[in-house]
């Protein structure tokens, strides 16, 4: 498949995909939205992928939705931008393989949302994260309030977003926005060892256990527990968990298929 907006490389069971824009900092226009949805649709039946890679061209992972194309929109078409955004960034959330942003510099706004909408973040000791939409009378409209209140509780992400301010990597690793930070030089090379490790493990174990999580943040203590034990017995009726324990057994590596 071949983009305008993105571009989408594999190495083996690593799939990479760059926004690319980057003279205009890989802002998020409907084209980009538009694509951003069909790309993550055709792949999320490939079972070949055992982790995505996202990443931005140039200075910027991503500096936000399109404010240009904004200037033209009305509140009718500026909610349907909104839902566009959600839905294709849940198709994002919902893959069944590991995802990791590799937040190489700006993730403002929609750029930050897309990166929360991943499994978690990577990040540039350069980088720079914030939700600015304040500053443009506006508010997070790709999920922000939502998945970052999710991930750092309500205080801190009333911060963040009342503030509009643009905080540093290093902070953001701190509030546990960001699970680490690397030298820009190595960052690609980190994320790709990570998702190599990844990609090792049982996809049918990282499909369950991300179920398990998601659907279970969203559940009483009690639920989530029921929940994580129907999936653990979806666990332990697959070949992977055969294949794995059998291979402990045996001193040897597993040869997980997914199944
Ligand atoms: C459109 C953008 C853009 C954006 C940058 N550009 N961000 N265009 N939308 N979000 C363009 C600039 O206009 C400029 O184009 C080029 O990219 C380079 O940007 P500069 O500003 O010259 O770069 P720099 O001085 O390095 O400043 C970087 C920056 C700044 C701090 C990231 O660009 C910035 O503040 N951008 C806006 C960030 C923001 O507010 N994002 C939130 C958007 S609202 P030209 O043609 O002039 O060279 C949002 C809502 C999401 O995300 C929810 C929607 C439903």
């Amino acid at each position: 498949m071949s983009f305008e907006t993105l571009e989408l490389t594999r190495e083996g069971a690593i799939a990479t995909l760059t926004l690319n824009r980057p003279k205009a900092l890989n802002s998020l226009n409907a084209r980009m939205i538009q694509e951003l949805g069909e790309c993550l649709g055709s792949i999320r039946e490939d079972s070949s992928i055992r982790c995505l890679l996202v990443t931005g061209a140039g200075k910027a992972f991503v500096a936000g939705a399109d404010i240009k194309e904004m200037d033209e929109r009305d509140p009718a078409t500026g909610k349907q931008m909104a839902e566009d955004g959600q839905r294709v960034f849940q198709i994002l959330e919902e893959l069944p393989f590991a995802t990791i942003a590799v937040v190489n510099g700006f993730a403002l706004g929609g750029g930050l949302e897309l990166a929360l909408a991943c499994d978690f973040i990577l990040a540039s000791k350069t980088a720079k994260m914030g939700t600015p939409e304040v500053t443009l009378g506006l508010i997070c409209g790709y999920g922000g309030t939502q998945r970052l209140t999710r991930a750092v509780g309500p205080k801190l992400a009333r911060m963040i977003t009342l503030t509009g301010d643009i905080y540093t990597a290093e902070q953001m690793e701190k509030w546990g926005v960001v699970a680490m930070t690397f030298d820009s030089s190595n960052l690609l090379e980190e994320a790709k060892k990570i998702a190599n490790n990844i990609s090792q493990r049982s996809p049918k174990a990282i499909k369950l256990t991300k179920q398990a999580i998601s659907r279970g943040v969203e559940q009483t203590l009690a639920e989530g527990l029921k929940l994580e034990a129907e999936l653990f017995r979806q666990a332990f009726v697959s070949e992977d968990k055969r294949e794995g324990i059998r291979a402990f057994i045996e001193k040897r590596a597993p040869h997980f298929t997914g199944r």
